[in-house]
């Protein structure tokens, strides 16, 4: 077999085989294809696609690249949830403790910030303390005596991915299809949980903008976890604005503990619940959907969900306290209110540019090696659909870099459209996809 020829095969749009496929990556992680044919062979997938069987095909040749984790020794069903990236997104923080007290073991490997959207290692590393670097020996134990832990993505998990990521990012083949969801799905299955809940985001903070796509992409996701062996179904839901009101670190910790406190009602309760029921369904813990809800709504309003963050945090050796003092976390310097010059209703929101704004605050990296401020970000104030007057705030800074503030501000100011006319609201759950069944709730 030659490299080239399987490049011409898809640039020609015809399907490859699966020894064609794992002929291709084995020889890209082990060095004998080079990056630019790699470059080539993902440009010919990103223009010409793949089918649903090439693309189980291609992530079980991911996940064969690299090591898995074995989860076996811990007894009983365990859960894991992945978001394919927003902006506002905390729902991680909130969800994960709810299942977990729920009874519903939760073992789960999140990731960075990537591009404009937040990451729940970054998040979590925001609380004083708080380790995300366990060895794979205490996140088990982890899981066994809190019932839950949040690690990273160990170096030598799907190595396939990693590399074909980096040549993404700089060739333009981030966005498509096949290619998020065998880089998703690769590591969601060499993560070893056995039941998963999907969280595909829609909109303009999303990394696929149109609701055809982010059907397409949880189908393709779901397909590949049924090959795999695994409980799954996919939620879609909306990403045309920010999910939570705080984007940022230690600002989404501190809006997870308010929710967490029952302090607090919104979108984001309202996505977690959904997201927390379905994976107790996912992982039987209940028989409908309504009950899952039932369930988790009680694991709110008791506050186990909350001590159960807190029994995270203590066991990955983070200060606990700051679930009854927030202001425990890092804060800002320049807290820094920006103001509408305009009348009307807010009609949309230009998130990814939210998300930007977010990151120049500080609280993201725009090249991988920057370091994060955990005190950055900025709170919004104002929602799609709200009424706003001349001088009203939008959203509030925090950022400790003096010198962004008037550039951050105006790009702000002008992600939020305002227009005469109230806007329709879409709902928050698009939709969801099963095993067996396609729903669209629009
Ligand atoms: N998240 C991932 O892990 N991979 C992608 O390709 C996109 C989002
Ligand atoms: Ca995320």
């Amino acid at each position: 077999m030659r490299a080239v020829d399987i490049i011409i095969k898809k640039r020609r749009g015809e399907a490859l085989s699966k020894e064609e496929i794992n002929f291709f990556i084995d020889g890209f992680v082990n060095g004998s294809i080079p990056d630019y044919q790699a470059s080539a062979f993902l440009m010919a997938v990103c223009c010409n696609g793949m089918d649903s069987w090439e693309t189980v095909d291609l992530t079980l040749a991911m996940v064969n690249s690299g090591e898995k984790v074995d989860l076996s020794r811990i007894k009983g069903i365990k859960a894991d949830k992945h978001s394919t990236g927003g902006v506002g997104d905390t729902t991680t923080l909130i969800v994960a403790p709810l299942v977990a007290a729920c009874g519903v073991l939760v073992a789960k490997m999140s990731g960075r910030g990537l591009g404009h959207t937040g990451g729940t290692l970054d998040k979590l590393e925001s609380i004083p303390g708080f380790r995300t670097n366990l060895t794979m020996e205490e996140f088990i134990n982890s899981v066994q005596t809190a019932g839950l832990a949040v690690i990273g993505q160990s170096k030598d998990l799907v190595p396939a991915d990693k590399l074909l990521y980096a040549l993404r990012d700089v060739t333009g083949t981030v966005d498509s299809i096949p290619l998020i969801a065998s880089s998703i799905m690769s590591k969601k299955i060499a993560a070893g949980s056995d039941a998963i809940v999907l969280d595909v985001k829609s909109g303009s903070g999303a990394f696929l903008q149109s609701l055809d796509d982010s059907f397409a992409l949880a189908d393709a996701m779901v397909k590949i976890g049924v090959r795999a062996g695994k409980r799954i179904m996919a939620v879609i839901t909306d990403m045309d604005q920010p999910l939570g009101m705080a984007i940022g670190n230690a600002l989404e910790v501190k809006e997870a503990i308010e929710v967490l406190k029952n302090k607090q009602s919104g979108p984001l309760k309202e996505v977690s619940l959904y997201l927390a029921a379905n994976m107790l369904l996912m992982a039987k813990a209940c028989t409908t959907l309504e009950k899952g809800l039932a369930i988790a709504g009680k694991a709110l309003e008791s506050g186990k969900g909350l001590a159960k963050l807190g029994d995270m945090i203590r066991s990955q050796g983070g200060l606990e306290e700051v679930l009854d003092n927030t202001d425990l976390l890092p804060k800002a310097k320049h807290i820094i209110p920006v103001k509408t010059d305009k009348d009307g209703y807010v009609s949309s929101i230009d998130t990814r540019e939210i998300g930007i704004c977010s990151l120049l605050t500080g609280a993201g990296r725009s090249r991988k090696e920057d370091e994060i401020d955990p005190a950055a970000g900025l709170v919004m104030q104002k929602r799609v659909g709200d009424k706003v007057q001349k001088g009203d705030t939008l959203a509030v800074l925090h950022t400790n870099k003096s010198d962004i503030i008037d550039e951050v501000s105006n790009l702000l100011r002008n992600a939020f459209h305002i227009k005469p006319e109230k806007p329709k609201l879409r709902p928050l759950v698009l939709g969801t996809v099963t095993k067996d069944r396609i729903q669209k709730f629009v």
